[in-house]
């Protein structure tokens, strides 16, 4: 499989649960470029980000920077491509030895399930456990991000648009304002707009879509994928920024909270 594949696949799973996002990358009238695609996932070691990260070095990709989120208890990471025109990958891993038992457990049974899972399959395998609603439940009140994990498994999270890249907008108050003419909901968490020119990266996202989500025979409408949208300004080095704002990507990450 080619790098173009490999893109291509993520990003037809991606809409498959996230209508708007096909939606809105037709909204430009324009060809528009990823800045970086986003995946979840546990730090156990056949689940961790390392795995992730050391099967996409083959497609090129390389570190390029390290995140800690304190509160939310997770690490992440960020890879570029030796092609600039690639997205960057976003990996990010719950560190699951901060959490209950309870949470744990649920962890470990996971873990069993995926014995043999492919580090493709990290990134695009999907779901391959049962869930109840009872663990996803409890699950999400301690970690919105593990409650989200348990009930969609292995894939991108999010896409995001690169407003450089764009040719008709230029800054993220006219993308924002594009996104609210056609009736998307803006995340407000730190406000419309997180980040700033002074720290090299702007972002903003919708919040997530709401898809069906089937417990055995009970169906739940919950939060699935959201789609970003990051400027990014040159440091005093002259080169556009690469890297990522830890204090920015935390309230995104809140895309996918329920909203009630
Ligand atoms: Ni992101």
């Amino acid at each position: 499989m080619n790098i173009d594949l490999l893109l291509d696949k993520m990003w037809k799973m991606y809409t498959s649960y996230t209508p708007s996002a096909n939606q809105i990358s037709k909204l430009f009238n324009e060809e528009v470029t990823n800045d970086h695609i986003a995946f979840r996932t546990f730090n156990t070691e056949h689940l961790s980000i390392n795995r992730q990260a050391k099967f996409l070095e083959q497609y090129g990709y390389y570190h390029g920077g390290d995140y800690d989120f304190k509160v939310k208890k997770l690490k992440a990471i960020h890879l570029e491509n030796d092609d600039e025109n690639r997205p960057k990958i976003f990996l990010s891993e719950l560190l699951c030895e901060e959490f209950s038992n309870e949470l744990q457990n649920v962890v470990v049974e996971i873990s069993e399930k995926t014995k043999d899972i492919s580090p493709e399959e990290l990134l695009l395998g999907g779901r391959k456990w049962n869930i109840d609603l009872d663990t996803y439940n409890s699950l999400a009140k301690e970690s919105e991000y593990a409650s989200w994990l348990y009930i969609w498994g292995f894939c991108p999270n999010h896409f995001t648009i690169s407003v450089n890249h764009l040719e008709n907008f230029s800054s993220l108050i006219e993308v924002n304002d594009l996104l609210k003419k056609n009736n998307f909901k803006l995340n407000i968490s730190g406000g419309e707009i997180k980040g700033s020119k002074e720290e090299l990266l702007e972002q903003s996202s919708i919040l997530a879509d709401e898809m069906p989500v089937f417990f055995g025979n009970s169906k739940q409408i919950l939060p699935s994928c959201y789609y970003e949208f990051a400027k990014r300004y040159p440091g005093k080095d002259g080169k556009i920024y690469q890297g990522f704002v830890a204090k920015s990507a935390d309230k995104i990450f809140e895309s996918t909270n329920k909203k009630n």
